[in-house]
């Protein structure tokens, strides 16, 4: 505990980004509220990604009443894994993913057990709106199960990780590898108990992570290093972060990507109000950079100029490396 109080005191110093701050310069000042629940819902995030081209994980099929329920067999169909998730769902409640079947029930990630019975009444749970925000009638949604690049699977355990890229008006501001854990049940939430490694935005290689408030620099179940590992197709994950503002709109995102073994990168969600958590992982703070971005803006503007999403990664990449450049 102590040590993470030291490292947001330190961090402090080099521009950390509090609560009150992030809702009132970013979150109230850059997301319009009629665009919300572009990303509130994941069924209309999904629409609309595959409108603008991006790639998200396939939908099955989606349940909306409980007299639906009854599809469930017919939507997924023989597939042996799946995902339910609520519709507006948040930090990973809710969710089952389901990776094989046995006998006559499934097999979830972590090897829990569960029958038929069980998913119809966690469906059921997830349409009275038990895992919504705001606590309102929901949908369940029905998709394909990504399975996580091999490149993962040493500093991963079960599920699938996620790449979190946070992106101010289009430009990508700092990013995160979320490492589930044996105690984050195969999710990827840092509340759930997964592991927060700070990523550099130049080149995609892992920095030290953050670990039930502890700075880690190895996965506590396989003890491997979590930091030095170079991502993938990086100048990819942040192209396809940039693009988020054109799908929808909102100007301070949080996006979360998967690498998925067959299908490549995949958006997984949006979020309208990323974490701060990302600061620790990073050991750098947020304010520095988005204030260079928002001045670079301002210059834009004068000059009435608008830059494509190539030209935003590069700005991003050569300010905001944690390597210098050669
Ligand atoms: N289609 C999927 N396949 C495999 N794992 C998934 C899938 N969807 C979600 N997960 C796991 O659950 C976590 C939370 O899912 P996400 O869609 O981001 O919802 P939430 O809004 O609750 O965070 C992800 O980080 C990932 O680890
Ligand atoms: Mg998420």
């Amino acid at each position: 505990m102590f040590g993470l109080w030291k490292t947001w005191k330190a961090l402090e110093a080099r521009g950390i980004m509090g609560i009150n701050r992030r809702n009132a310069d970013y979150v109230l000042k850059y997301n319009k509220r009629h665009l919300y629940p572009i990303v509130d819902d994941k069924i209309i995030t999904k629409e609309r990604a595959i409108q603008a081209g991006i790639h998200v994980p396939e939908m099955y099929g989606i349940i909306s009443t409980e007299k639906e329920i009854e599809k469930l067999d017919q939507i997924i169909g023989g597939r042996s894994d799946f995902v339910i998730k609520p519709a507006q769902g948040a930090g990973g409640d809710g969710i089952l993913v389901i990776a094989d079947r046995f006998e006559n029930r499934y097999r979830t990630v972590s090897g829990k057990i569960i029958s038929h019975e069980e998913i119809e009444h966690q469906i059921s749970s997830i349409l009275t709106g038990l895992y919504s925000l705001g606590g309102h009638r929901d949908r369940a949604l029905i998709e394909y199960r990504v399975t996580p690049d091999q490149i993962f699977k040493s500093i991963s355990y079960e599920g699938v990780p996620d790449i979190r890229i946070i992106v101010l008006m289009g430009y990508p501001v700092m990013a995160m590898l979320r490492l589930p854990t044996r105690q984050s049940g195969g999710k990827a939430n840092l509340h759930q108990g997964a592991i927060g490694v700070g990523v550099d935005l130049a080149t995609g290689v892992t920095l030290r992570g953050t670990w039930l408030n502890n700075i880690i620099s190895k996965h506590p179940d396989t003890t491997n290093a979590v930091d030095g590992v170079q991502l993938p197709n990086w100048d990819g994950f942040m192209k396809l972060a940039a693009g988020c503002y054109e799908l929808c709109g909102l100007g301070y995102i949080g996006v979360d990507m998967v690498l998925d073994q067959d299908k490549g990168p995949l958006i997984l969600e949006l979020n309208a109000r990323p974490g701060l958590n990302i600061q620790i992982a990073n050991d750098c703070g947020l304010t520095q950079r988005t204030h260079a971005i928002e001045a670079h803006l301002e210059k834009l503007a004068k000059d009435g100029v608008q830059e494509s999403v190539e030209d935003r990664v590069r700005f991003a990449q050569d300010l905001f490396g944690h390597v210098p450049a050669q």
